[in-house]
C-alpha cells in the first residue's frame, strides 16, 4: 500500500510534470557522534529512506568524545546554522539545549498523550528528555559503564572477575607478572580531561555512598573525594594502569583493549560490538560484568545515553521529528542492539530473543542501567563537568596530589554551586 506521504510526493511531482523530481524530495541532515557507530546508523537511515521515498537523509559525523562533539554543535547552533536538522546529544545535554532554545519540542508530533508515549522508555530517559512537560528530545540508546575483561587471560591464570578494586589490582598484578609482556596493561580507564572523566571520579565516590550534588547544592565529601582520586592514581603508580593514563580517552581504552593489550577495561556498552567485530584481536575472548565496588562499598555505574533532538534552525522540523520518532522506536533500538551493541532504551528490547542471542550479556546489563546514577543535575553542569574532569586529569598527570586535587575541586565547585 502506498503511504499518504509517498502519495503526496508523487502528486507533487506530477503537478510539475514529472514523477519524483529532485525538488519533490525532502533533504534531512543528521549529526551522529563518530564513536557511536555511524556506519550502523546509516543502515537505519537507509531503511527510513526506503520506506519514505520522498525523504533523503544525509549523515554528518564528528567529535570522538562527548565534549568535542558538544563544542562543534555549540558552534553550529550559535551560528543559527540551518544545515543540521537532527542532532544526537549526550544525555547530559537535552535540558541545556532546550534552555538555549536550540531544539524544538516533540509534543505536537507525539499527540495528546505524551506521558504514555514517554512511559514506553526506561524511566531515566523519559525523565532526562522531559522538561516542564515538554519532550525536548527522544532517546537514541541507553548507556552505562561496565568492566570488560579478558576471559582467556583470567581463565589461564585462575582468576575470577573482581568484585572490588583491590581484588582487581591483585589479579592484574598476578596476570601482568606471569605474562611478562611489555605491551600488556592491567587496567585501562579514562584519565583524559574529557566528559567521561567525570564518571571516572564519580564511580568510586558514589560506590562509597556519597553524593556530589543534592537538590542543586554541593554535598562534597572531602575524604571520599581524596579516596576516589587516590584509587585511580594508585593504579598508575603501581603499574596496574599505564603511566600516561592521563592521556587516555574512551575510545583509546576501546582500541587498546581491542588490540589485545589490556586485561581489564572500564568502558561503555558500544565497545562490545567493536571487540566482537572483524578487526578485533580479542573476539570471543571478552567477558563483561558490573563494575567493581570500592572494598566495603557497593557497585555503581554512571548513567550514560544519547538522545535525538531536532534543531530550531531546521527548515523541515516536522519531517525531522517524524524521522526521529522512527529512530527512537523499538524496531531501531533492537537493530542497534544487535548490530552495534548499543543498549536499548526500551525495557522490552532487553528480553527480545534475537537481542539476547546477539549480545548475551545484555540480559544482566538491564539491572546495571536501571541502577546507574545520573551525573549532577544542575543548570551549571558544564562548569561542574569542567572542574571535575580537569582535576581528575591533573591528579593522574601528577601535577597535584589527590589531597590538593580534592581541595581545589571543592573550592571551585563551591563558587559554581553556591
Ligand atoms: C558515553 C555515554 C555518555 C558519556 C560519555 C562520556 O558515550 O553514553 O553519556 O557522557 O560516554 O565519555
Amino acid at each position: 500500500m502506498i503511504s499518504k506521504r509517498a502519495l503526496a510526493v508523487l502528486l507533487a511531482g506530477f503537478a510539475i510534470g514529472s514523477p519524483l523530481t529532485a525538488s519533490a524530495q525532502t533533504q534531512l541532515r543528521a549529526f551522529v557522534s563518530s564513536q557511536h557507530r555511524p556506519d550502523v546508523w546509516r543502515k537505519a537511515f537507509d531503511l527510513y529512506e526506503a520506506r519514505n521515498p520522498g525523504i533523503k537523509v544525509g549523515l554528518e559525523t564528528g567529535g570522538n568524545t562527548s565534549d568535542a562533539q558538544a563544542q562543534y554543535l555549540n558552534t553550529v547552533m550559535t551560528a543559527k546554522d540551518t544545515s543540521l536538522d537532527v542532532l544526537i546529544l549526550d544525555v547530559i545535554r537535552p535540558a541545556q539545549y532546550a534552555a538555549a532554545g536550540w531544539t524544538v519540542p516533540f509534543n505536537e508530533v507525539i499527540g495528546s498523550d505524551t506521558a504514555a508515549y514517554m512511559q514506553r522508555y526506561l524511566p531515566a530517559y523519559a525523565e532526562a528528555n522531559t522538561i516542564d512537560g515538554k519532550v525536548v528530545a527522544l532517546p537514541a540508546f541507553a548507556d552505562a559503564m561496565f568492566l570488560y575483561y579478558r576471559k582467556d587471560l583470567l581463565e589461564k591464570h585462575g582468576v575470577n572477575p573482581p568484585q572490588n578494586w583491590d581484588e582487581l589490582a591483585v589479579s592484574a598484578k598476578k596476570i601482568l607478572g606471569a605474562e611478562k609482556s611489555e605491551n600488556l596493561q592491567g587496567l585501562s580507564f579514562q584519565g583524559k580531561a574529557i566528559e567521561g572523566a567525570v564518571c571516572t571520579f564519580l564511580l568510586p565516590y558514589w560506590s562509597m555512598g556519597k553524593q556530589l550534588v543534592s537538590n542543586g547544592k554541593l554535598s562534597f565529601d572531602r575524604d571520599t573525594a581524596v579516596k576516589s582520586l587516590k584509587l585511580w592514581k594508585d593504579f598508575a603508580d603501581q603499574g596496574v594502569a599505564k603511566k600516561n593514563i592521563a592521556e587516555v580517552a574512551t575510545d583509546d581504552t576501546r582500541k587498546e583493549f581491542q588490540a589485545g593489550n589490556v586485561v581489564f577495561a572500564v568502558n561503555w556498552s558500544y565497545a562490545w560490538g567493536q571487540f566482537q567485530g572483524p578487526e578485533s584481536a580479542v573476539k570471543d575472548k571478552v567477558g563483561v560484568v558490573k563494575l567493581p565496588a570500592v572494598a566495603g562499598g557497593s557497585s555503581v555505574s554512571c548513567l550514560g545515553g544519547w538522545e535525538w533532538g531536532v534543531s530550531t534552525y531546521s527548515k523541515n522540523k516536522t519531517e525531522a521529528q517524524k524521522f526521529v520518532q522512527f529512530l527512537s522506536s523499538p524496531e531501531i533500538s533492537k537493530f542497534m542492539a544487535i548490530n552495534a551493541a548499543l543498549l536499548p532504551q526500551f525495557p522490552d528490547v532487553y528480553a527480545d530473543a534475537e537481542v539476547v542471542k546477539a549480545v548475551p550479556w545484555f540480559a544482566q546489563a538491564r539491572a546495571v542501567v536501571d541502577t546507574a546514577k545520573s551525573r549532577p543535575v544542575t543548570p551549571r553542569y558544564n562548569e561542574v563537568s569542567e572542574i571535575v574532569r580537569t582535576t581528575v586529569n591533573a591528579v593522574l598527570a601528577g601535577t597535584v596530589t589527590p589531597e590538593q586535587g580534592a581541595d581545589q575541586m571543592e573550592g571551585r565547585l563551591r563558587r559554581v554551586l553556591r
